[in-house]
C-alpha cells in the first residue's frame, strides 16, 4: 500500500479506491503530486511548473534559480517566512520571537497497523488492516524535529494524516500553528461543501463555487460546535449524489478547530485543517513533544454518497469502540421532553410500565434527577440524587425498569458546575474564568476546568460512583454552553493559551476512564442536541443526540446534513409530541417515526397520554423497527433525494443491509402541491443483476390504520431487476397531504 521509489524519491500511497502521491525535492522539500484515482505508477507525467514568478521569493541556497519557489510549489509542510505567502500549516515561534524555521527533509519508515496517538482520539487499525507511513523532518540547527503519519487502510477509501512536533533543541519554542493536513490542488474547479447551523438547526450542507482568496470553516467556542462543523469537502461542479469527484475531510477533534480553503494568483488550491490558530498557542520545552489531531480524507469519485460511504465505514470499522461497536441500539424513551423538570418515581414507574408495554426497550432519566435541581439555575456539579423527587433514589427508578425487563439509562452534565452548588461553593477555582474579570454564563452555568487533574478526578469519581452501583446500562453525557473566559487558576501566564486544547485533551482522559471502565455501558454524547457531534466524541461513545429539535421535517434535514460525514447507527433519534416544542409542528405520527428510524430510534414524549390507537400505532411501530433494525443501523446508507437540493421540499434515503438482501427505501415530501408532479424514484446501489421482490409497503399514515397497506400498491409481491429500480425506478403515489412519509421493503433473491 505504501511504497518509496529511492530513484525517484517518490512516496506512493495508495490502495484500491486512490493513490496520493508526494515526493523529496532537492533532498529536502516534501512537495504534493497527485490525489486522486489510483495509478499504477506515478512518473512525473505532468511537471511541476518552473517558471519565474515575479515577487514569489527565492530560499538564500537557491538565489539564482528564479525558476525555484516555495511560493508556487505543492506542499505537505506549509511554513511563512521563507517565501511561501499562502496559508501555512506549522507556525513555530524561536525564543529570539522570529517565527522563520527550515525543515528538511530527514528520513521515513513504514510502518504495519497504525500506531496511535499520544492523547488524542483517532481511527484505528488491526496490523493487516492499514500501512502507515511517518516522514521526518528536521530544522539544520537540531531545534525541531516534525513527523507527519499518513495512514492507509486496506479497502477503505480513507487517508489519515496528523503531525507530531518534538523541541529537539536546548531552548522552549512557541507553538502558534499546528495544523493537521495540508494539501494542494492543482486547480480550483471546486464547489466549497460544508455542514453550517446553530443550536437546534444543526448541519445544514452548505455548497458554492471555491472563491478566490482564502475561505474558512471554523469554531472558536471550545466545542466543535453546531454552528459549524469540522467537515470540509471540495466537489467538482458537475460532482451529485450518486457520481463525480470529492475530496473530503473530517477532523477527529471536539474543540476549536480551523478548515481553510485558499485559491491563489495562479489558480492552485491549498487547504489546511486542524487546530485553530486563533485559539491556540503551546510551550514546547525541550523534548517536549506536541501531538496534533488527526484529519481523515476521503477521495471518492462515486459522488457525495460515495465520499459519506467511505467515512460512515472507516467510522463503524476503525473509529467506534466497545460493545456497541457494531451491535444494535435498544429503542428508548426518555422523559426530557415528556417530563422536563417534573418529575419523580411515580412518574417514572408510570413511564417505564407503558414503555413495556409498547414494546421499548431502555428507559432514560435526564435532567433533573440531583441536587434541588427543579430548574436550570442550579445543582451541576453535585451528582447526589434528589430524594424528594426519587424516593428510591436512581436504584428505585433502575429497578423499575428492570422489573419491566427494560434497561435503565441515566442524564449527566460532568463538565459543568452551577454558581448554586456545593461544588462551585467549596472551588470556585476550578472553572475556567479570566482573573479579575467577570464570568460568562451559559444557561446559568459555569464550565469547569477540566485540564486540571484534580477536576478530572472529581468528575470521574462522581459518575463511577453512580455507574458502580451496576443499575445503569446507558448514560447522557451533556455540555450545554461554550468555552468563555478559557483561562486556568495557577497556569502560568505565557501557558495560558493552552486552555482550550488542554480542556479537550483533559476530556478525553476522562471519557477514556471512565468508558473503559465501564464497558457494558452504553454512552452517548450530547451538546444541547448536536453541538459536540464529531468524530472525537465518537470514539468514546457510540452514539449522539443528534439535535434538540424533534421535529420530523426538521429532523430530515438535520439527519440528512449529519449523514454526509456520520453513519445512522452514530445518530440519536426520537419521536416526539405534536404540536412539536420546538417549532410548533404537527406531523403525522408516521412521518415522526419514518424520520426516526433513520437513527438510534426512541420516543421522547409522554407516552402514558397516548390514545389506546396511538399505542396501537407504536406497538406497529415498534415492531416494524425491530425487524428492520439491523439493515437501518448496521447497513450502507445512501441519500436518493436530500432537502439541501431540488425543490427542497423532498428526502429519501435508502437503506441496504449487510448481506445486501433487505432493501428499505423511505420518501418524505414536505408539503402537498397541487397539479402535482408525479416522482419517479430511482433506487440506488444495487445488484444489476440480481432480482427484488417488493415485501412491504407503508404509504402515507398506514400505520395507523389497517396493517400492511400492501392493498393500495400495484408493486406489492412483484419482482424486478435491479436494472430496472436503478434506470426506471419506481413512481411514488400521488400525495394529498402535507408531511407524508413512505417506506418501502424490498428482498434481494438468494
Ligand atoms: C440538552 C439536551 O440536548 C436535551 O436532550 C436535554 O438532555 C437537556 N439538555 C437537559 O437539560
Amino acid at each position: 500500500m505504501i511504497s518509496f521509489d529511492e530513484q525517484t524519491q517518490v512516496f506512493h500511497l495508495r490502495n484500491d479506491r486512490f493513490s496520493y502521491v508526494f515526493e523529496v525535492a532537492r533532498g529536502r522539500y516534501l512537495l504534493h503530486r497527485y490525489w486522486g484515482r489510483p495509478l499504477h505508477a506515478f512518473r512525473g507525467s505532468a511537471e511541476l511548473p518552473a517558471l519565474d514568478r515575479a515577487f514569489s521569493p527565492q530560499p538564500e541556497d537557491y538565489e539564482n534559480e528564479r525558476t525555484f519557489s516555495l511560493d508556487v510549489l505543492p506542499q505537505e509542510l506549509s511554513m511563512q517566512g521563507h517565501g511561501d505567502f499562502r496559508i501555512p500549516s506549522l507556525g513555530v515561534v524561536l525564543p529570539d520571537g522570529t517565527d522563520v524555521i527550515d525543515l528538511f527533509y530527514d528520513g521515513y519508515r513504514i510502518l504495519r497497523g497504525k500506531p496511535g496517538l499520544q492523547g488524542l482520539p483517532a481511527l484505528y487499525a488491526q496490523e493487516d488492516e492499514a500501512e502507515t507511513l511517518e516522514v521526518t523532518l528536521r530544522d539544520p540547527r537540531g531545534r525541531l524535529k516534525v513527523v507527519l503519519s499518513y495512514t492507509v487502510f486496506a479497502g477503505d477509501g480513507v487517508l489519515t494524516r496528523s503531525v507530531r512536533i518534538e523541541n529537539t533543541g536546548e531552548a522552549p519554542l512557541r507553538l502558534k500553528q499546528a495544523a493537521s493536513f495540508c494539501v494542494d490542488f492543482p486547480d480550483h474547479a471546486f464547489d466549497r461543501l460544508s455542514l453550517y447551523g446553530g443550536h437546534a438547526a444543526e448541519r445544514s450542507l452548505e455548497r458554492c463555487r471555491l472563491l478566490r482568496g482564502i475561505e474558512e470553516t471554523a469554531s472558536a467556542r471550545g466545542a466543535s460546535s453546531h454552528q459549524q462543523s469540522p467537515f470540509l469537502a471540495l466537489a467538482r461542479p458537475e460532482t451529485g449524489e450518486l457520481a463525480g469527484e470529492v475530496y473530503a475531510f473530517s477532523l477527529i477533534y471536539s474543540g476549536s478547530f480551523s478548515m481553510k480553503t485558499e485559491v491563489e494568483q495562479f489558480g492552485t488550491t491549498r487547504v489546511v485543517a486542524g487546530l485553530n490558530p486563533a485559539d491556540f498557542s503551546w510551550q514546547l520545552q525541550p523534548g517536549e513533544v506536541f501531538q496534533t489531531p488527526e484529519v481523515v480524507c476521503v477521495y471518492a469519485a462515486d459522488g457525495l454518497n460515495g465520499m459519506s460511504q467511505a467515512f460512515h465505514a472507516a467510522y463503524c470499522k476503525h473509529l467506534l469502540r466497545g460493545k456497541y461497536r457494531h451491535a444494535v441500539r435498544p429503542i428508548l424513551v426518555n422523559n426530557w421532553e415528556a417530563t422536563y423538570f417534573d418529575f419523580d418515581d411515580e412518574k417514572m414507574d408510570a413511564l417505564a410500565a407503558c414503555a413495556a408495554d409498547l414494546g421499548l426497550e431502555l428507559l432514560v432519566l435526564d435532567d433533573g434527577w440531583f441536587g434541588h435541581r427543579n430548574d436550570d439555575n442550579t445543582s451541576l456539579g453535585d451528582w447526589t440524587v434528589n430524594r424528594k423527587k426519587l424516593k428510591g433514589g436512581i436504584e428505585g427508578v433502575a429497578a423499575s425498569a428492570h422489573r419491566r425487563g427494560l434497561k435503565f439509562g441515566l442524564w449527566f452534565e460532568p463538565e459543568m458546575v452551577s454558581k448554586d452548588s456545593d461544588l462551585y461553593r467549596a472551588h470556585p477555582d476550578w472553572v475556567l474564568r479570566a482573573p479579575d474579570a467577570p464570568m460568562s454564563f451559559g444557561r446559568h452555568q459555569l464550565v469547569l476546568d477540566l485540564s486540571r487533574p484534580e477536576v478530572q478526578d472529581y468528575i470521574v469519581a462522581c459518575v463511577s460512583k453512580i455507574l458502580e452501583t451496576g443499575v445503569v446500562d446507558y448514560v447522557k453525557w451533556d455540555f450545554n454552553r461554550h468555552l468563555t473566559e478559557a483561562f486556568s487558576a495557577g497556569r502560568t501566564p505565557e501557558r495560558q493559551g493552552e486552555t482550550k486544547h488542554r480542556y479537550v485533551l483533559g476530556l478525553y482522559a476522562v471519557l477514556e476512564r471512565i468508558t473503559q471502565a465501564f464497558p457494558d455501558v452504553l454512552f452517548e454524547s450530547c451538546s444541547g442536541g448536536g453541538g459536540r457531534f464529531d468524530a472525537a466524541m465518537l470514539y468514546y461513545m457510540p452514539q449522539t443526540w443528534t439535535s434538540d429539535d424533534t421535529d420530523a421535517v426538521c429532523r430530515q434535514a438535520i439527519q440528512t446534513g449529519t449523514s454526509y460525514v456520520f453513519p445512522p447507527l452514530t445518530m440519536g433519534a426520537h419521536v416526539s409530541v405534536v404540536p412539536n416544542h420546538q417549532v410548533g409542528r404537527v406531523t403525522p405520527m408516521q412521518t415522526r417515526a419514518f424520520t426516526a428510524m433513520m437513527g438510534c430510534y426512541g420516543y421522547e414524549l409522554d407516552i402514558t397520554q397516548l390514545s389506546e390507537e396511538e399505542k396501537q400505532e407504536v406497538r406497529a411501530q415498534v415492531a416494524l423497527y425491530k425487524r428492520l433494525r439491523p439493515t437501518l443501523q448496521l447497513g450502507t446508507f445512501t441519500r436518493l433525494l436530500t432537502p439541501f437540493d431540488g425543490t427542497k421540499n423532498e428526502t429519501a434515503w435508502m437503506f441496504t443491509s449487510e448481506d445486501a438482501r433487505e432493501v428499505a427505501v423511505f420518501y418524505f415530501k414536505t408539503l402537498a402541491e397541487p397539479a402535482t408532479p408525479i416522482r419517479r424514484l430511482r433506487l440506488a446501489g444495487l445488484d444489476p443483476d440480481a432480482r427484488y421482490t417488493f415485501r412491504e409497503y407503508y404509504p402515507a399514515q398506514t400505520l395507523s390504520h389497517d396493517s400492511l397497506g400492501m392493498a393500495r400498491q400495484s408493486l406489492a409481491g412483484k419482482t424486478f431487476y435491479g436494472d430496472e429500480l436503478m434506470q426506471e425506478g419506481i413512481n411514488v403515489e400521488k400525495i394529498d397531504a402535507d408531511f407524508t412519509a413512505y417506506l418501502w421493503v424490498l428482498e434481494k433473491e438468494a
